[in-house]
């Protein structure tokens, strides 16, 4: 058998491998850093509602190629009303998970030898995939003192085989999010291209639930520039569900519906009705969760204004704390170190792309506050 290059060229998928390293995966003191999941089960009235759905029947069956129509109404709605325009169901699409959402919109859009521009440091799936297709990425630096990215560096990467720019907001691994200014710059670039601007906005959920994120939707025409990437797994905790969503225009609608009959056929049915109980009925308790992340991200930065901590923390915010190390060593022998001898389970810089070795990612979502002083004494003892 013989195998695509480009598949076996591609970095191995990064959350197993860092828990390949961990010694023994069950112990008690592993403090578990590594993947950007919810500390927190769905809420006992989803789960009670689902379970009920599913013992009537609902939920086994293939669903409209473009996701349930109540789900893509109320996601309308939802939208409409945070980003204050006027969106309707035909404007989106329910995918198997923002991850199968970004993939499909890369291969709606992009040819093999084409490039995208991308921020670094990058979200490592993106990458990947970008990778597996050839798809060439032209990277945008990182400026670790504001960790959001330079449009005007992006206008100097444009060459005809430019299709998309991507951006993650707020971001996976930083932290950071992109003011809706800096957005509206990447959009106008885009326009002025004739390219896609894509913004993943997975975590948009977790930060200021009164303003909207950006102002694009506003832009009378967005849908032929704009693609907006939802994920439910984080906001109602339902990662296990595969339920993400694609917000565009009806031409790229066209086109994903096409690559969605051939992969997914539809988003899992039983994660749609999930979503669809959680835009009706968990509003409160989505902003319940979204503060309690929002007083995690203070506390971890409190945490490491420590005096005897040489890890420096770049960035917090949403899901992550992207963190300056204080060695020579590549980020994954630091990050072995930390894994193997004091069971800080966390991620390499280097996963989420080029020049990042002097960094690691922690997820703090699945953590509690009251490990954090763990953490840093556990950061400290590694600097012995
Ligand atoms: C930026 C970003 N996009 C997408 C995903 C995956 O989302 P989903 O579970 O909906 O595929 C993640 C998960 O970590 C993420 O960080």
């Amino acid at each position: 058998m013989n195998f695509n290059p480009n598949v076996l060229d591609c970095a191995a998928a990064p959350i197993a491998e860092a828990w390949s390293w961990v010694k023994n995966p069950g112990s008690d003191r592993l403090i578990d850093m590594c993947q950007a999941v919810p500390a927190h089960l769905p809420p006992q009235s989803l789960r009670d509602y689902l379970g009920e759905a599913i013992k009537n029947g609902e939920g086994a069956t293939y669903t409209d190629i473009r996701g349930i129509q109540p789900l893509r109404e109320a996601l309308a709605a939802n939208i409409s009303a945070r980003y204050e325009t006027g969106l309707d169901a035909d404007d989106i699409m329910i995918t198997a998970g923002c991850n199968q959402a970004f993939c499909s919109v890369i291969d709606a859009l992009c040819d093999k030898g084409d490039e995208v521009i991308i921020p670094l440091p990058c979200y490592f799936n993106h990458n990947m995939w970008l990778s597996i297709r050839g798809i060439s990425q032209k990277y945008l630096s990182f400026d670790p003192q504001t960790a959001v990215p330079d449009p005007n560096e992006a206008a100097s990467l444009m060459t005809s085989r430019t299709k998309a720019i991507v951006l993650v907001t707020p971001n996976n691994p930083t932290g950071a999010t992109y003011s809706p200014a800096c957005i509206e710059q990447f959009y106008q670039l885009a326009r002025e291209h004739g390219l896609a601007l894509i913004v993943d906005e997975t975590y948009r959920d977790f930060i200021d639930s009164e303003r909207a994120p950006h102002g694009l939707f506003k832009h009378k025409d967005w849908r032929d520039h704009f693609v907006h990437l939802y994920s439910f797994s984080k906001v109602f905790s339902l990662t296990g569900h595969r339920t993400g969503a694609v917000v565009a225009g009806p031409a790229l609608l066209e086109s994903l519906k096409k690559i969605q009959d051939c992969t997914a056929i539809s988003a899992p049915h039983a994660g749609q009705l999930a979503a669809l109980y959680g835009l009706q009925h968990l509003h409160d308790w989505k902003l319940e969760k979204a503060q309690e992340l929002q007083d995690r991200a203070s506390a971890i930065k409190q945490a490491f204004d420590h005096p005897q901590l040489k890890y420096r923390l770049v960035c917090a915010g949403a899901y992550f704390a992207y963190i300056e190390h204080p060695y020579e060593s590549p980020s994954r022998d630091v990050v072995k170190r930390l894994i193997q001898e004091f069971d800080l389970v966390c991620l390499p810089g280097s996963y989420f792309g080029q020049a990042q070795d002097k960094f690691i990612r922690l997820a703090f979502a699945n953590v509690y506050e009251k490990h954090f002083d763990e953490v840093i004494r556990r950061l400290i003892a590694s600097q012995a």
